[in-house]
């Protein structure tokens, strides 16, 4: 408490004073003005017009100054609210998220009268470890201000106002005011001791969120294509990342379910398969059976009229044909299942369908609203924003609703029933605009409140190693599972060109061809920058060499097999924490990993900005590079030359630990499996 007091007493003098040279300057420069003003000798009009226009800022300036300083005097502090900044940083921080907290309010303390002021903090490795580049921004903003305050000034007066946190270790003004800072190596050593003992967590976050992830999302009896794979990957990815951060994560499969193709497979099913409600039918594959039904559907105006009228009862939900659309939904979900289970999706369906009963009375609202126009027997629905050209059509003129209608209604449910503050749908780029239609009409009929962020996460087309759409080499589009299959029997081939298939039973085997194909898809994937198109080849992907899955895989089974190999066990790793060994980073090897690795929570918040999990990748193929540095430089073990072990470098084996444990964390994150073996 006296402490408290002393601290408040010292902070109010400092107030006191600087309220007075404050008062002092504006004193002074009102002199300069009046003499300007009614002198005038010497000076060019225009020159003085300026000359006083800018005094008259500064003065402006400096009063709201004062008045600032004064209020923050009597509230006993310097502006800032109770506790220092250091303080407030959450514990998990990434150096990248406490650098920022901490410039950000030096440069409010030091200029307290810019709005806005410029925050850049960055990565850099070359001078220092991070540089804060505001001072260059801020002394232009002051100048354009009238104030003028040279960079490297600007610089230093920030520098004055950087709080204490045990991250830094020093801060230097360079050149154009760039600051360069150094951080500490005894806080990062703690920092990533402490990961073995306690496990990686996650970086803190301002809120838990319920977040409404739609992905996958294939359409029955329709082929589950490549994009939808595409889909598929990201969207797990993305949920795990977000669950990993605690958030409420709500993964959704908005299978397309519904619509009018079903009244012509439902018309053909009753025909071949008459006693489909007691006997499950044969049907093998659905998309012949659906071609079938579309030479029926195409020919047969009897068979056609059949297929309209089913429509109409399975809109209605009469039992038998909704049973009959529930066989033929069965056929497609146990396609896409296998696939799922395959490569660890987890996903919820709810389909079009769902929506069928909120369709019919939206559509009325919307109608009694007054937000439905005629337009050539449909009604359709203008977006609020006058830019976009295309309506949604609500209605079509059969009557029958569309995926708008589902999209709307959709939007409605999440907002009112799923409670979502975040609605992120993934799908390729194209159909980015039907998005941004559908947010600006959900928005004009006040179905989609502004508090609630919407999201379309597009992605570039899958394309062959001949750069053309990915297809089979007859041209049909490719089935995912025999795409799996391929992987990994490709995957096999390539364990197996390493001998591998000698050393491992046959149970790391399968399990390695496994993890290896499913894990190289996905990885090839996400390494992409999304909205860039890709190229799928498994050549490619399989290489051993590079930022690819099996580069990384490797790299992670050597980490975990060198303690290992020590017969070091993971109680004696936590053993020798608890007895105060901690990571060294002496060697500028460890030290530079260890400032790789320290990044994890900052590379976690990155890359959800924007939805770029390719940073993730990076991040990973960066840490396994870090590492065969350290390795290559640094002994763990040391052996005798008869290969006895002579020395054992604990301070080195717990680095290896917890380089293993993040990289596994973002394994976990990125949907690969890591392998003990391989
Ligand atoms: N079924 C659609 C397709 O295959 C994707 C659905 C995406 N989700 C949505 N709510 N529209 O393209």
């Amino acid at each position: 408490m006296e402490k408290d007091l002393e601290v408040f007493a010292k902070r109010a003098l400092f107030a006191e004073e600087e309220i007075k040279n404050l008062t002092e300057e504006i004193k002074n420069l009102k002199n300069i003005r009046n003499i300007n003003v009614s002198g005038g000798h010497g000076f060019e009009l225009n020159d003085l017009v300026t000359e006083n226009t800018k005094l008259k800022h500064r003065l402006a300036i400096l009063k709201r100054a004062v008045e600032g300083r004064m209020s923050a005097a009597r509230q006993g502090g310097r502006g800032d609210t109770p506790g220092s900044v250091s303080e407030k940083i959450a514990n998990g921080s990434g150096p990248l998220q406490i650098l920022l907290a901490l410039f950000s309010s030096a440069i409010t303390k030091a200029f307290p009268d810019l709005p806005d002021p410029p925050i850049v903090v960055a990565l850099s490795p070359k001078f220092g470890d991070y540089q804060c580049n505001s001072a260059l921004p801020i002394s232009k903003l002051l100048k354009s201000q009238g104030i003028s305050i040279p960079p490297p000034e600007v610089g230093k007066r920030i520098v004055e106002n950087v709080s204490e946190h045990p991250l830094v270790m020093k801060l230097d003004v360079a050149g154009p005011g760039f600051i360069n800072v150094s951080i500490d190596k005894n806080y990062v050593s703690k920092i990533l001791t402490n990961v073995v003992l306690e496990g990686i967590k996650p970086p803190p976050v301002e809120r838990k969120l319920r977040i409404v992830v739609d992905f996958s999302s294939p359409n029955i009896a329709k082929e589950m294509h490549v994009g939808h794979l595409r889909s598929t990957i990201i969207g797990e990815s993305l949920c795990r990342v977000l669950e990993f951060l605690n958030h409420d994560v709500l993964r959704i499969n908005h299978v397309g379910d519904w619509g009018t193709q079903f009244g012509m497979l439902i018309a053909h099913l009753q025909e071949r398969f008459p006693d489909f409600a007691e006997n499950v039918p044969p049907i093998g594959d659905l998309q012949a059976f659906y071609k079938e039904a579309k030479v029926r559907f195409d020919a047969d105006a009897e068979f056609k009229k059949r297929a309209y009228a089913c429509v109409v009862q399975l809109q209605n939900f009469e039992p038998t044909h909704k049973r009959a659309w529930e066989v033929i939904c069965d056929v497609s979900r146990r396609e896409f299942q296998k696939i799922y289970k395959r490569l660890g999706i987890t996903l919820q369906e709810r389909g079009e369908s769902f929506y069928q009963s909120r369709m019919e009375k939206l559509v009325k609202w919307l109608d009694a609203e007054g937000y439905l126009e005629e337009d050539e027997g449909r009604k359709i629905m203008w977006a609020a924003d006058k830019s976009i050209t295309v309506p949604l059509t609500i209605v079509k003129s059969d009557g029958g609703f569309t995926y708008d209608t589902s999209d709307m209604a959709c939007v409605q449910q999440r907002v009112n029933e799923e409670k979502a503050d975040w609605i992120i749908y993934i799908t390729d780029s194209g159909q980015a605009s039907h998005f941004q239609i559908l947010e600006s009409c959900a928005k004009r009929a006040g179905l989609l409140p502004s508090h609630v962020k919407f999201t379309h996460v597009g992605f570039g087309v899958v394309l062959g190693e001949d750069r053309k759409k990915f297809k089979t080499r007859s041209g049909d589009t490719i089935r995912l599972n025999d795409l799996l299959d391929e992987g990994v029997s490709r995957a096999l081939e390539t364990l197996k060109a390493k001998g591998r298939h000698e050393v491992l039973t046959p149970d790391e085997l399968k399990q390695a061809m496994e993890s290896v194909a499913y894990g190289c898809i996905k990885y090839a994937d996400l390494s992409h920058n999304r909205n860039a198109e890709y190229v799928f080849s498994f050549d490619r992907m399989l290489e051993d060499r590079g930022n690819t899955a099996v580069y990384l895989l490797y790299n992670l089974t050597r980490i975990r097999s060198i303690a290992r190999t020590a017969g070091v066990s993971s109680e004696q790793l936590h053993a020798a924490v608890k007895n105060g060994t901690q990571i060294s980073l002496d060697h500028e090897k460890e030290w530079k990993l260890g400032k790789v690795l320290l990044r994890f929570p900052d590379v976690i918040i990155e890359s959800l900005k924007d939805v770029s999990l390719h940073k993730i990748c990076d991040f990973a193929y960066e840490i396994a590079t870090a590492f065969s540095e350290f390795y290559d430089n640094c002994y763990c073990v040391e052996k005798d030359s008869s290969g006895e072990i002579k020395k054992v470098y604990m301070e080195r084996l717990l680095l290896c630990e917890v380089t293993a444990t993040i990289m596994a964390q973002l394994f976990a994150l990125l949907g690969i499996d890591p392998l003990s073996r391989m």
